[in-house]
């Protein structure tokens, strides 16, 4: 059975802000493994010589290997793009899909760094108002009417950082929108491989107005990141991508897309997920467990939880108590797409301490804090 490495963290802090995947066990060996393997290449230096922007077939073919089982279907190579991440991926799909002073819609709370991505490709964002399901299709709608929006970037998969899964019927909801109103979808399932029983994806209800992305960073390692996008259509990957091609800023590297395609073709990137989600199982039923009388947002296997607090603690003065207690998390700011008033919630990543010991530890401090409530 797939166990997490077992390192202890000389960290003085249990950091639960981060959300990186738990290091499965069987991680080290076979990373030593593939190293070893790739050294002995007839090649491995002309594999080094280069890297190519949008990824050599290759890294695209592996890469429509492992959205496969997520699509339910095969897709075929030629609508994928490999990046060196979202990040790259999603600046990339803003200035040319929404373009300079254009209109971004997407959840109010959100991935970190949307907020940033979006000031630095000049695309206006504005957060629509979601429920335990995501985003709503009523308000959805409102919006496209009033402001006309370009694109919608959404995480419809555990949202980040909701949790929400959205059922399929919602987002066949947004996706009759979105048609109707013209509205391009991008949507990022950055999780979606760690949630097998997730609807399909938008992309395959939707393909021809969907900019679909996936990364690596959480179901195999932050370090060996690397992102696929899948288009519409090979010609529309084409028309998208390829004035980017000579800019090399969101290149794969060719060593780390060699480990990833290598251990997607043979099985080993399949294991790490596996392990990878049955950690994020058992740490997730600890936070269940722990906080079970709590306002706590989850689902089974969820990589993050979302801590909603009562009256009685502010997130900000929570956050603090907590970090005097050697326990970090994020309070909702870090979220926000727009500055519009937040829920009183904190987020916890569960995933990031190395030791699940840790996990246990810093979760017994926080459900002693929400029992004492705080003077203020
Ligand atoms: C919603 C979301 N998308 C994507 C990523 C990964 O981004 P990248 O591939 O740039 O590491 C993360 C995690 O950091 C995330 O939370």
């Amino acid at each position: 059975m797939p166990e997490t490495a077992a390192h202890t963290s000389a960290e003085p802090f249990i950091d639960f802000t981060r959300s990186i995947p738990p290091m499965p066990a069987i991680f080290q060996a076979r990373l030593s493994r593939s190293l070893a393997k790739l050294a002995g290449e007839e090649n491995i230096d002309l594999l080094a010589r280069t890297a190519i922007s949008g990824g050599g077939m290759m890294d695209r073919e592996a890469g429509a290997r492992w959205l496969a089982p997520r699509f339910g279907s095969s897709i075929t190579a030629d609508r994928i793009a490999v990046t060196n991440g979202t990040q790259s991926a999603v600046l990339l799909l803003l200035e040319a899909l929404v373009g300079a002073d254009g209109l971004l819609l997407a959840e109010s709370l959100s991935w970190g760094v949307i907020r940033e991505v979006a000031r630095r490709a000049h695309v206006r964002i504005k957060g629509l108002p979601i429920d335990d399901d995501g985003i709503i299709p009523e308000t959805f709608e409102e919006a496209c009417r009033n402001e006309r929006p370009k694109a919608l970037y959404c995480n419809p998969t555990d949202q980040n950082p909701t949790t929400a899964i959205m059922p399929e019927g919602r987002r066949r909801a947004i996706v009759e929108i979105a048609r109707r109103y013209g509205v391009t979808i991008i949507e990022d399932d950055a999780i979606g491989r760690l949630h097998p029983e997730a609807p399909l994806p938008i992309a395959t209800i939707a393909p021809e107005i969907t900019w679909y992305v996936m990364g690596l960073t959480k179901c195999i390692a932050h370090g060996l990141r690397l992102a696929y996008i899948v288009g519409p259509s090979p010609a529309a990957t084409e028309r998208v991508m390829g004035p980017a091609r000579r800019l090399s800023f969101w290149a794969p590297t060719s060593l780390t897309a060699a480990i990833a395609s290598r251990w997607i073709n043979d099985g080993t990137a399949d294991e790490i997920c596996t392990a990878i989600r049955e950690e994020n199982a058992k740490r997730e039923e600890l936070a269940s467990s722990f906080l079970s009388d709590t306002d706590l947002v989850s689902k089974p296997g969820a990589m993050h939880v979302w801590l909603r607090l009562g009256t009685e603690h502010d997130r900000h003065g929570f956050a603090a108590t907590l970090k005097e207690q050697q326990v970090l998390v994020r309070p909702a700011e870090l979220f926000a797409v727009d500055d519009v008033p937040l829920p009183n919630a904190v987020r916890l990543s569960l995933s990031s301490p190395l030791d699940r010991n840790d996990v246990e530890r810093g979760l017994r401090i926080i459900a002693a804090n929400l029992k004492q409530p705080q003077g203020f």
